[in-house]
């Protein structure tokens, strides 16, 4: 394979990328195919005015039928941390050509460490379409993860996927860790569903993200099952407006 003939393919597709977390036990991380995708980039677009039959588990694009392989899950240490990759293309990820197209940012380039747009206030960061949603690091959104306690797909519901982490400022790099709640329970024998969930702070359509995970908790101490999520409530000003405990996640324009 010559990396030369294939980099204006890589680079082409980056059009309309935006960007996920890339890892094992991912859905989709063929696209939707069974053959070795390396350059796919099915699991990254947005999802945007979309009926909640579509947006789920981004049954647009038919992802939530690729599970990841059989032993390929995503594993969440109680009390620890896991890392991801964010790119706007699995060619960007070390999960593709050996990592050869990977930096330390999401679009396989060289940036500055305070990268931000043109302008003071810095306007948005124009990366291809502007696939990171935002100005600079300060104002990037943070991204989620939420927990189901079902081994299948199709049991999973909005209220029984509760968010258990949250990464302030991403993505931003390439590289993102997430940290896992001591209090997790262990999984079913089939292992959990995760989702990875982002709302954009502005910078481009006001869309959003989910994508789908087979996880598993491991080194669990705790037996105590999680609650049932509630809705959450925007509660920046007043700490006593916030949902205390279990919380479903955030859906924005759909
Ligand atoms: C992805 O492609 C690789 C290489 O062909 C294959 O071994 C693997 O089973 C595929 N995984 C999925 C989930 O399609
Ligand atoms: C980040 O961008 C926002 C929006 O332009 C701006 O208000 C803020 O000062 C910037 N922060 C830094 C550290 O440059
Ligand atoms: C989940 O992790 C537990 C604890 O390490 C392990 O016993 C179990 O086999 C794992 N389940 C799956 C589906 O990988």
């Amino acid at each position: 394979m010559h990396f030369q003939t294939l980099l204006p393919f890589v680079l082409a597709s980056l059009a309309t990328a935006h960007t996920v977390p890339w890892v094992k036990g991912m859905y989709c991380i063929n696209g939707t195919s069974h053959e070795d995708a390396p350059n796919t980039n099915t699991a990254v677009n947005p999802l945007y005015n979309l009926a909640k039959a579509d947006w789920w588990f981004q049954h647009d694009r038919g992802c939530d039928a690729y599970p990841p392989d059989e032993g390929d899950i995503l594993e969440l240490p109680a009390g620890g941390s896991f890392e991801v990759e964010m790119a706007h293309n699995r060619a960007q990820t070390t999960l593709s050509y050996d990592g050869k197209f990977t930096s330390i940012w999401p679009d396989g380039k060289e940036h500055p460490e305070d990268w931000s747009g043109p302008g003071n206030p810095p306007e948005c960061i124009t990366d291809g379409t502007g696939a990171l949603h935002t100005n600079n690091q300060t104002m990037a959104a943070g991204s989620a993860f939420a927990i189901s306690y079902n081994s299948e797909l199709s049991d999973v519901t909005s209220e029984n996927l509760v968010v258990f982490t949250v990464a302030a400022h991403t993505p931003w790099k390439r590289l993102a860790s997430f940290s896992v709640p001591a209090a997790l329970p262990a999984c079913p024998p089939g292992g959990c569903h995760c989702a990875w969930l982002w709302v954009p702070n502005g910078c481009g359509q006001p869309n959003m993200y989910m994508a789908g995970y087979r996880c598993n908790v491991t080194g669990a101490t705790s037996t105590i099952p999680v609650a049932k999520g509630q809705t959450p409530v925007y509660c920046p000003d007043d700490a006593s407006k916030c949902v205390k405990g279990a919380k479903q996640m955030v859906v924005w324009n759909q």
